[in-house]
């Protein structure tokens, strides 16, 4: 396979060097133990909302069954909310309804040369959105001078807006030098979301057994707006999903031995991540809860059937925290870097623009 990777933003194309794409050999498939494990791990708390809830029952919900079921859920512990059928774009996902998904957001980066970059990612807060880093800088580095978030919609046309006014990453981060990881980076929003069954925070884990074998029987899947296409041209406005399974051989996809990077094969052939789903969420559900296991970073061999690299969340909790805790960003860490924006700043939508 050719070490050849893209990171996943709608207009990026980037090289890893190629040690990276070796060792490629498919690894033995363990036998998957019975069960997806009944305890979630420990998270987070971003925010005073039970986290990862979506609304995935078979049964259409009304208002009063879903408050229901976040009632319960708070005080009796989770109830088994995945039972949707079906499945089956991303390239080769299907469809996914934001009730199923109220966690995503797209957002739309504009850059200082008149650039921009569409990209997926996912709600940590009221006030928090979390993405790729590479979907927050552009070809040298410099942050967005403007950010949009568009949440609550499965349409990417007509979620609703709201303006970043602030932009994190983590500092070791280097967009020409993507297969060296610290692929992760937060927008703080202007004004506070308002959650609702379409608007809700995903569960962020501290810790994570995504490496092993012990969450191979857990619902495990990949969400994104980006091209529906192997040769990654098609676009598409509604929101896709795709069931995969995360690799327990990190040099499947990377070269690094820090197990910050998690690789991830979907289910069927020729499916995967491409681009515009950079920043995404690989997420696993516990007990129907969902956690933010991975965000979208890069493939390798291209949309289909290559292999996609996913920052693995877990080794950046202390990040987050910082990051989206208190509210503010303490720039003063060496670990995170922040700038200001410009909420407001007139910028035409990149829908129909992907580079
Ligand atoms: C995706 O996974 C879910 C839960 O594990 C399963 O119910 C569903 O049938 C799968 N979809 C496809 C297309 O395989």
């Amino acid at each position: 396979m050719k070490g050849i990777a893209c990171c996943l933003s709608a207009f990026l194309l980037l090289l890893l060097p190629e040690e990276s794409a070796q060792g490629k050999a498919a690894s033995p498939t363990p036998a998957p133990p019975p069960n997806c494990p009944s305890s979630a791990p420990p998270s987070l708390s971003l925010t005073s909302t039970q986290c990862g809830q979506s609304s995935v029952l078979r049964t259409r919900q009304t208002w009063l069954q879903w408050m229901w079921n976040s009632f319960t859920e708070t005080f009796m512990g989770s109830q088994d909310l995945e039972r949707e059928e079906g499945g089956g774009l991303i390239f080769n996902g299907a469809p996914a309804t934001i009730a199923e998904a109220p966690f995503m957001a797209y957002i739309e980066s504009f850059f200082a040369d008149g650039s921009g970059a569409a990209c997926s990612a996912s709600i940590l807060s009221e006030k928090w959105i979390l993405t790729a880093a590479h979907c927050v800088v552009d070809s040298n580095n410099a942050f967005a001078v403007a950010a949009k978030v568009y949440v609550g919609n499965a349409d990417n046309r007509y979620g609703a807006l709201h303006d970043a006014d602030s932009v994190a990453r983590d500092g070791a981060f280097n967009i020409n030098n993507i297969g060296n990881g610290h692929d992760i980076a937060f927008y703080r929003l202007a004004t506070p979301l308002t959650f609702s069954p379409s608007i809700q925070p995903i569960c962020f884990p501290t810790t994570d057994t995504v490496l092993g074998t012990a969450i191979s029987d857990c619902d495990q899947r990949i969400y994104g707006w980006g091209k529906i296409d192997a040769a990654g041209q098609t676009s598409t406005n509604t929101l896709q999903k795709l069931n995969v399974t995360v690799s327990a051989d990190v040099s499947a996809c990377s070269s690094l031995t820090d197990e910050t990077v998690v690789c991830v094969r979907g289910d069927v052939a020729n499916s995967g991540a491409c681009f515009g789903d950079s920043g995404g969420p690989l997420v696993v559900r516990y007990n129907g809860r969902a956690f933010v296991t991975g965000i979208a970073s890069y493939v390798v061999g291209g949309c289909a059937p290559g292999i996609d690299g996913y920052t693995r969340a877990s080794k950046y909790s202390a990040l987050v925290q910082q990051a989206a805790v208190s509210g503010a960003i303490d720039s003063s860490s060496d670990s995170i870097i922040t700038q200001a924006l410009t909420p407001g700043l007139s910028q035409a939508r990149l829908l129909e623009g992907y580079h």
